[in-house]
This record gives C-alpha cells, structure tokens and sequence, in this order.
C-alpha cells in the first residue's frame, strides 16, 4: 500500500476546510431546511469521534512492511473526519439547527465497528462512506442552498479520496484470503450495506422526500455505488494476484523467500 501517497495527500488537504466561509444567509423554505439540518446533524455526529480505538487497531498492521506509514496515514485520515465534523457543525449553525450528542443509529453504528477486528472495522466506516457518497451527492445536486452545496462538495471530494485509501487497504489484505474466505468476506459485506443503506435511508425518509429522493431511489444509488467499489476492489485483488514478484524475492542460487503482503 502506497502510504506515503495518503499521508502526502491528507497533509496537503488538511487546511481546506476551515477556510470555506458560508457567508450569505440561507433561504431555504422551512419545508426544506428542518428536515435537512435534523439529518445533516446527524451526519455531523457520524463525523465526529477521536478515533481513538481505529488508531489502536492499525497499530495491528504497522509491523507488516507494505503497511509501513498506516498508522501514520490512519491520523491524518482521523483529522480529515474531525474536519468534516467542523464544517457539518458550522453549517449547522449556519442553518440555524441543533447538534446532537447522541443518537441511535450512531450509537449502533459506533459499537458494529470495533466488534471483530481492523478489517471489519474498516469495512464498517467504508460502508458508511458509500453511503455519504449518495448522500452529499444528493444534496450538492438537489439543496438550492450556496452553504449546503459548498460543504458537500468538498466532503464528496474527500469521501471520494477516503473510499480509494479503504480500497487500497482492504485489497492488500483480501488478496491474503483463500477464494473461500474472499467469498464469504463479499457475501457479508454486501448484506452489511444492504441492510446498513436501508436503516440510512429510514433514519433520514423525512430529509429524502423533502428533496423528491424516494427510499427506493436512495437504496438504489446505494447499491449502485457498493457495485462500482467492490468491481474496483476485485481488480485491484486480481493485480496483486497476477503480481506475485513483488511479493517473491529470488535470489541467485538461493529458494524464494516469501515476503508479508
Ligand atoms: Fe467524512
Ligand atoms: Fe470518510
């Protein structure tokens, strides 16, 4: 895993979000902006969080050699969320709503994570980003709102990054996986953000259909974009599979000697 271009990349994205300003006040109808700033602060919520038992987790691979700088890579990938909690809430603000301290998909959310191990716990925040990709997306093309629109879009950006840094990380270790255990791991995962797109959905219906999107046409999109991840995942697998040099030093004279993926 190429860890230098994230921590390269998370470094050089780290001051963008505390410079955008939302300066005009907003005019959303009410029939809009309640339901939104209720589901934008729960999006917020999501957000936010230390990180503190993710960072434990990476510490699992740091010994591994192609995950050299993970750890490093997982702080500042922890910082670009906490960053996106910064800009949600002063959005928040902006569209005069309430944070929330709790709430229960987040609570659930919170605890399905740290349940198994750094794979699963990966898995779990990659489920959610596939979510937030339809969700900013939805609202950047559907919010007649210069904020929500600036916001979501420098999240999408981001989000799209985070979805290719969970990519990078995930095909490195399912490459390791025997074919059983590769489709036992995409059985599961697909049943996960099946489900996990439909609590999402329902959690936020009242946000949905105040901007013409039906709980179908979410949980559609969703699926849609799970697809397009695990069809990108599968070739990434697949090229590690037919790359079996880079992990094979052959010396003259001497066996190969296999090196930790
Ligand atoms: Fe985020
Ligand atoms: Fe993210």
């Amino acid at each position: 895993m190429n860890t230098s271009f994230w921590i390269h990349h998370f470094q050089t994205n780290a001051a963008v979000h505390d410079q955008l300003l939302f300066e005009e006040p907003s005019s959303l109808p009410e029939s809009i902006r309640e339901p939104l700033v209720h589901s934008l602060a729960i999006f917020q919520l999501g957000e936010s969080g230390g990180g503190t038992r993710l960072r434990r987790y990476a510490r699992e691979v740091a010994p591994l050699e192609n995950f050299r700088g993970y750890q490093r890579a997982i702080d500042l990938f922890v910082c670009e969320e906490q960053a996106h909690a910064r800009l949600l809430g002063r959005l928040v603000d902006h569209l005069k709503g309430s944070l929330l301290q709790k709430q229960w998909t987040n609570s659930i959310f919170r605890r399905l994570r740290f349940l198994v191990n750094l794979e699963f716990a990966i898995q779990v925040l990659l489920t959610a980003e596939l979510v937030a990709e339809v969700y900013y997306g939805s609202l950047y093309l559907r919010v007649p709102d210069a904020a929500v629109k600036a916001a979501c879009r420098q999240i999408l950006r981001d989000e799209m990054k985070h979805l290719e840094f969970q990519r990078q990380f995930l095909a490195e270790r399912v490459a390791t996986f025997t074919p059983v255990g590769r489709y036992l791991w995409r059985c599961q995962f697909q049943v996960i953000h099946a489900l996990t797109t439909r609590v999402v959905a329902w959690d936020h219906r009242q946000c949905l259909k105040a901007l013409g999107m039906s709980f179908s046409g979410f949980v559609q999109r969703c699926r849609e974009s799970q697809e397009r991840f695990q069809a990108r995942l599968d070739e990434r697998v697949q090229n590690l599979d037919a790359a079996p040099s880079a992990f094979e030093v052959a010396e003259p004279g001497r066996s190969k000697v296999q090196v930790p993926r």
